[in-house]
């Protein structure tokens, strides 16, 4: 035990950190389920990093700016039973999920001609409230969301009700691990109060050891529209395929298929849809510090090949760089910031790089308040 003071076993002791560590592992999902920020108390993980021999995991928690570290072996025994359990399953990822992890370092960490502010609080008695507004800076559009999320952990319940300034209004029911475990279903439904627009969605998957199985009924005016998923895997190797069915038109209308492999360090994905598009990525982690990603896409019977790499270079525990360039030398740049302790500011610009003096190049800023 090389922790000392009371603090620093506060921090030790929350979910959260134990369920960081183990995302960076690869291993669960259920580092989302609420109950992790409960012994908390104001300290959260801010850093984290694995000794070479991945014996060692090294912690930087918020209150104490004190580096703490303690062997892998004695936190997964003390504190994550629940998430080893996880981990030893080997439950492998819902097909959207599948190649994720590439497609987060070109998506996360950018807003191109957007002033953004996201607000999430939390209240004592877990209802989390989220807000998020934007601008467009070329249109002048603004646009924002409302949502609020209530989680019942004791029941798997969770009840969200979103709004958004284009009129809609959405309500979500959840309910995981209830009737069987891994099973998890979603009741969702949106209306618009100005077009009389309805929709509905109920979603069901099931996860268990090697398999991931989804199948969704959607329905709105275009009828009713089924969209199936499953999911294998074994020894990192990753199959899957996705159908959707239009009951109206009784014909199957979209079929994909995707294969990958996946390690902690190393991810492969390529996919087919409808057997016209073709794409890959390759995502890997080179260091604690450095991620990188490649995506590659083309549609049959047509020779443009899209192309590009990424990259995010986590500075250090607060401030992280990252950077995109695809085939149209469109280069991307973002920088993200924690100012204090849940104000986060995030730069970001596009350049052309053809016409690298001519304008034309967009800007954009985020800030994020988490309390
Ligand atoms: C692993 O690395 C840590 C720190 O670098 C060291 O303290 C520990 O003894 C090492 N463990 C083994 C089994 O080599
Ligand atoms: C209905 O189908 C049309 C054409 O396929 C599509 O553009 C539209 O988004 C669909 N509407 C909804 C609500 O999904
Ligand atoms: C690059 O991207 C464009 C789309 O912006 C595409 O039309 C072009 O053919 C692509 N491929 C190559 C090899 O330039
Ligand atoms: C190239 O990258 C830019 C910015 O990331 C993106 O908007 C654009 O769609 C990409 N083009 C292609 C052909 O992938």
């Amino acid at each position: 035990m090389l922790l000392t003071s009371n603090r620093a076993r506060t921090c030790w002791s929350c979910h959260c950190l134990c369920c960081f560590y183990f995302r960076i592992l690869q291993a669960s999902e259920n580092c989302n389920s609420g109950k992790g920020y409960t012994g908390c108390k104001g300290s959260t993980l801010r850093f984290w990093q694995r000794s070479q021999n991945s014996t060692t995991l090294l912690c930087f928690c918020r209150i104490l700016h004190t580096k703490l570290s303690k062997t892998a072996k004695d936190f997964t025994a003390q504190l994550c039973i629940h998430n080893q359990e996880a981990k030893i399953m080997a439950v492998p990822p819902t097909y959207v999920d599948l190649g994720k992890s590439a497609r987060d370092v070109f998506t996360k960490g950018y807003g191109f001609g957007l002033i953004k502010l996201d607000l999430k609080t939390k209240s004592e008695n877990g209802l989390e409230f989220t807000s998020t507004g934007s601008a467009n800076t070329e249109t002048s559009k603004v646009a924002g969301s409302l949502e609020t999320k209530y989680k019942w952990s004791e029941h798997g319940l969770t009840f969200t009700e979103k709004w958004n300034t284009d009129n809609t209004l959405g309500t979500e029911i959840t309910l995981e691990d209830q009737l069987a475990k891994g099973l998890k279903l979603t009741f969702d439904s949106s209306f618009s109060p100005n077009t009389g627009k309805k929709s509905g969605k109920i979603k069901t998957g099931y996860k268990c050891d090697h398999i991931n199985l989804g199948c969704d009924v959607h329905y709105d005016i275009n009828g009713t529209a089924i969209h199936g998923a499953a999911v294998v895997g074994y020894e990192g190797w990753l199959a899957g395929y996705q159908m959707t069915f239009e009951a109206g038109r009784n014909r199957i209308t979209q079929s994909n298929f995707a294969v990958g492999y996946k390690t902690d360090e190393f991810q492969l994905h390529t996919n087919v849809n409808d057997g016209t598009e073709f794409g890959g990525s390759i995502y890997q982690k080179v260091n604690d510090q450095l991620e990188t990603a490649v995506n590659l896409a083309w549609t049959a019977g047509n020779s443009n090949t899209r192309f590009g790499i990424a990259a995010k270079y986590q500075i250090d525990p607060d401030a992280s760089f990252t950077a995109k360039v695809n085939n149209s030398s469109l280069v991307g740049l973002g920088y993200t910031q924690t100012l204090k302790p849940g104000i986060k500011l995030t730069l970001s610009a596009l350049l052309d790089g053809k016409n690298i003096n001519a304008g034309g190049h967009k800007l954009g800023l985020g800030l994020e308040f988490q309390a």
